[in-house]
C-alpha cells in the first residue's frame, strides 16, 4: 500500500482528481469505479472543474458504481443514481450508456448481480477504483465479516451504517436495510485502487486497515493483498498511523518518474 498524507481534504481531493485525470488522458477508454458518500464530493468537484476548464474528456470512459440501495427508485433523493447525476454524471460528458450502477429494483437480484460482474468483465475490468471507507472498515457496502473473496451481491447494512446514512433519508428509520454492492473480490480485481479518507473520525479505522492484521472484521484490510492501492489521507485521518513519518518520508523521496 502507498500512503499519501496531505495537509487537508482539499489538497488530498485535488491530488486524487489529478491522478484520475492523468489516467483518462493516457487512456480515454479507461474504466473507472466510483463511490458515493461525503468523502468524494470535493474530488468530484475537481473532476467537473477539470472537465469545464481544461477539457478533461469523459466521452469514452466507462463507469461502474460500487453500490446502490435495494428498493429505491432511481429518482429517489437518497439513491446513488441521483447522487452521481448531481455530483458528476450530469456535469461531465460521460455517455449515458457507459454508466453502470447496480439495479436496486431488479426483480431477480442474484441474476442482476451476476450481470453486473459480467458487464465489468466485458468492459475489460476496472482500471481505477475510487473508494471511501466506513468507520467500521467497510469498502463498498462490504460490512465486517464479508467474505474477502465476495462478488457483487446483496448485503444487509449494519445499524451503524444505517445511522451514518440517516441524514440523506430524513431519519434512520427510512434508510433501506439492503444494498447491492460490488464484493471485496470484485474490488480487488481493479488494476489500481485509490482510497480516500478524511477527518479524525476515520483515523482509527485507517490505522487498522493499513497496520493491523488482514481480517474480515475490517474488510478494507483486504487491500493489503492488492498490488496497487494508494490511500490518500488528510492529516486527521492519518492521525493514528504508527508509521506516518515513514509514509511521509517515502512520498518526499519518490523518484521523479514515480511522482504524481
Ligand atoms: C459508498 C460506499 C461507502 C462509503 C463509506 C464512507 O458508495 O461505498 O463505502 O464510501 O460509507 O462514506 P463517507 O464518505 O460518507 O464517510
Amino acid at each position: 500500500m502507498e500512503i499519501i498524507i496531505q495537509p487537508d481534504s482539499g489538497t488530498a481531493s485535488a491530488l486524487a482528481a489529478k491522478i484520475v485525470a492523468r489516467i483518462i488522458k493516457d487512456n480515454p477508454d479507461a474504466v473507472i469505479g466510483f463511490p458515493t458518500g461525503a468523502t468524494p464530493l470535493e474530488f468530484y468537484r475537481n473532476l467537473v472543474r477539470m472537465h469545464r476548464e481544461e477539457g478533461l474528456d469523459f466521452s469514452r470512459t466507462t463507469t461502474f458504481n460500487l453500490d446502490e440501495f435495494v428498493g429505491l427508485p432511481p429518482d429517489h433523493s437518497g439513491s446513488y443514481h441521483v447522487y452521481m447525476d448531481k455530483h458528476l454524471f450530469g456535469q461531465v460528458n460521460v455517455g449515458r450508456d457507459r454508466i453502470h450502477i447496480p439495479d436496486g429494483l431488479a426483480a431477480d437480484i442474484p441474476a442482476s448481480c451476476r450481470r453486473y460482474e459480467e458487464e465489468i468483465r466485458t468492459a475489460g475490468g476496472i482500471d481505477v477504483q475510487i473508494l471511501g471507507i466506513g468507520v467500521d472498515g467497510h469498502i463498498g457496502f462490504n460490512e465486517p465479516t464479508s467474505s474477502l473473496g465476495s462478488r457483487t451481491r446483496i448485503k444487509t447494512l449494519t445499524r451503524q451504517t444505517r445511522r451514518e446514512n440517516a441524514a440523506e433519508f430524513g431519519g434512520e428509520d427510512n434508510v433501506p436495510y439492503h444494498v447491492l454492492t460490488m464484493g471485496i473480490g470484485t474490488i480487488l480485481d481493479s488494476r489500481l485502487i485509490l482510497l480516500l479518507a478524511f477527518g479524525a473520525k476515520k483515523a482509527p479505522i485507517v490505522a487498522q486497515t493499513v497496520e493491523g492484521p488482514v481480517t474480515a472484521l475490517i474488510p478494507a484490510s483486504a487491500l493489503q493483498h492488492h498490488p496497487r492501492t494508494i490511500l490518500i489521507l488528510d492529516e486527521e485521518a492519518a492521525g493514528e498511523l504508527a508509521k506516518a513519518d515513514y509514509y511521509r518520508y517515502v512520498y518526499e523521496h519518490k523518484p521523479d518518474w514515480q511522482k504524481y
